[in-house]
């Protein structure tokens, strides 16, 4: 085989991605390779209608991913259509076909992963699925190669541009959610509709396939608690920065003696950390080994050329594999169970926790708040309040000392009850021991 050929079927911001790297740098690929790497078919429903880069002069267009897929002319199948309808059909129909695949998609891989990584070690094909998750950081690689000798005991990210480009909005410039959202609305870094993003779906399907890739268990979306970042203020910032800390939407995988606790959520970072540092739509992970101790990955989370770059440098690892004979394969979604790693519910979880109350002031309330966390055996550790003009909804502070999330969920409902509050509290964990 003289070269290795690609169909590449979706054509949007990924696709086009891929396309303008496979094409700018199809040199310097070709030399790396030491062979041709080609595109030979491109595909949407639109196709006729999208303005392909010269070198691509004479590739076959279509608007049928069938024939993509059926073609003896491709080696391999880009999936990047997005979404688990006709994705899933692509794929499962070119594992049919025998033929590798490379894929963004973290929504399927997150939902379907281990039933597609199963039917494609049957066919003795491949799935890459790098640009799936943290889009410019090469943290599948990572994981299943670079540290894969270490046993991981804790995986952090912060793994969606969009909700890290607002809260640090609202940090910086003291706005509110509903003002950043809509301006990242108009900058093009919010979807119209930005539920996935900013209630914590996007980054709950890239923390199932990286926990899984990390801790060698098969993960759903549905092990993962989810929270998303809709109630942070900018009152949260000013105290978090009081206390050390700023607030990040943390992707956490966490082993402990039970088993493994999974969430996705608003938390607390100490200012000092390096994962603090981590603005606007920049990606970040964080992982904790037993042996190796700890290391950390960064930079841009989405985007046409980083994702692209994850889509060509799967296409050239793949190429690769094919030119060379498939190497026997093990899914990373299946390692059997070693049980340790089995998931449990993030009411389990031991943490600090930030609490903010806004309320109707009148005396009495701390003392009616610290009566409900002595009950529960909830230790104070600290009461702040900033200087407030509103009486009638004074925002202010109780951080507590690690206790379970049980416990705190249990006090955060009695106190939801009393007269004088405004609003529900809001609590978000602590992470002190980075
Ligand atoms: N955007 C990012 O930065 C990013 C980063 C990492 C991962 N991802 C993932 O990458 C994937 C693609 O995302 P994207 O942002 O590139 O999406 P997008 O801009 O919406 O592009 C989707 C493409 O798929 C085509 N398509 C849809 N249905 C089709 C069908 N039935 N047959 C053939 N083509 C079809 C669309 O064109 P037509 O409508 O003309 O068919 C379009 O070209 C998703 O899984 C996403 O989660 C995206």
């Amino acid at each position: 085989m003289q070269r290795v050929n690609v169909g590449i079927v979706g054509l949007g911001n990924v696709g086009m991605g891929a396309i303008a790297v496979l094409t700018q740098n199809a040199k310097q690929i070709k030399e790396k390779l030491g062979f041709d790497l080609k595109i030979k078919f491109v595909c949407s429903r639109s196709v006729m209608s999208v303005e392909l880069p010269a070198e691509l002069k004479g590739v076959t267009k279509t608007a049928d991913w069938r024939e993509v897929v059926s073609s003896p002319d491709v080696d391999i199948v880009v999936e990047l259509v997005g979404g688990t309808g006709v994705a899933k059909d692509i794929i499962q129909t070119a594992v049919k076909q025998r033929k590798s695949i490379v894929t963004a998609n973290k929504e399927l891989m997150a939902l379907a992963g281990a039933e597609l990584w199963d039917s494609a070690i049957k066919a003795g094909i491949n799935l890459a699925m790098e640009a799936s998750v943290a889009g410019g950081i090469p943290i599948h690689a990572v994981l299943r190669e670079g540290i894969s000798g270490d046993r991981v005991t804790t995986l952090l990210g912060i793994l969606n541009g969009t909700s890290n480009f607002i809260l640090t909005e609202i940090e910086k410039r003291r706005a509110n959610f509903d003002e950043v959202l809509a301006e990242a609305q108009k900058l093009g870094y919010a979807e119209a509709d930005p539920a996935a993003d900013v209630d914590g779906y996007d980054a709950r399907s890239k923390l199932a396939i990286l926990a899984a890739l990390a801790f060698g268990e098969k993960i759903t979306p549905s092990d993962i608690y989810t929270e998303g970042i809709r109630r942070i203020q900018p009152i949260d910032f000013q105290y978090a920065h009081k206390l050390g800390h700023t607030i990040r939407l943390v992707c956490a995988a966490k082993q402990t003696a039970d088993g493994l606790i999974l969430s996705v959520r608003p938390a607390l970072i100490p200012t000092s950390t390096i994962l603090a540092s981590v603005q606007g739509s920049y990606n970040a992970v964080w992982v904790r080994g037993k042996f190796g101790a700890d290391t950390f990955y960064y930079g841009r989370g989405a985007g046409p050329h980083p994702t692209g770059v994850a889509v060509a440098s799967d296409l050239m690892r793949v190429a690769r594999e094919i030119r060379s004979g498939s190497p026997e394969r093990v899914s990373p979604f299946a390692h059997p169970r070693l049980g340790e790693y089995k998931p449990i519910p993030v009411t389990s979880q031991k943490s600090a926790y930030y609490l903010r109350f806004r309320v109707v002031d009148r005396p009495g309330i701390i003392a009616a708040l610290a009566k409900i966390l002595a009950d529960k055996k909830i230790s104070l550790d600290a009461v702040l309040q900033l200087p407030s003009d509103s009486k009638d909804n004074l925002p202010f502070v109780i951080t507590v000392e690690p206790t379970s999330e049980k416990s705190v969920r249990g006090a955060l409902s009695e106190m939801s009850e009393l007269d004088f509050m405004a609003e529900p509290p809001l609590a978000m964990p602590m992470e002190l021991g980075l």
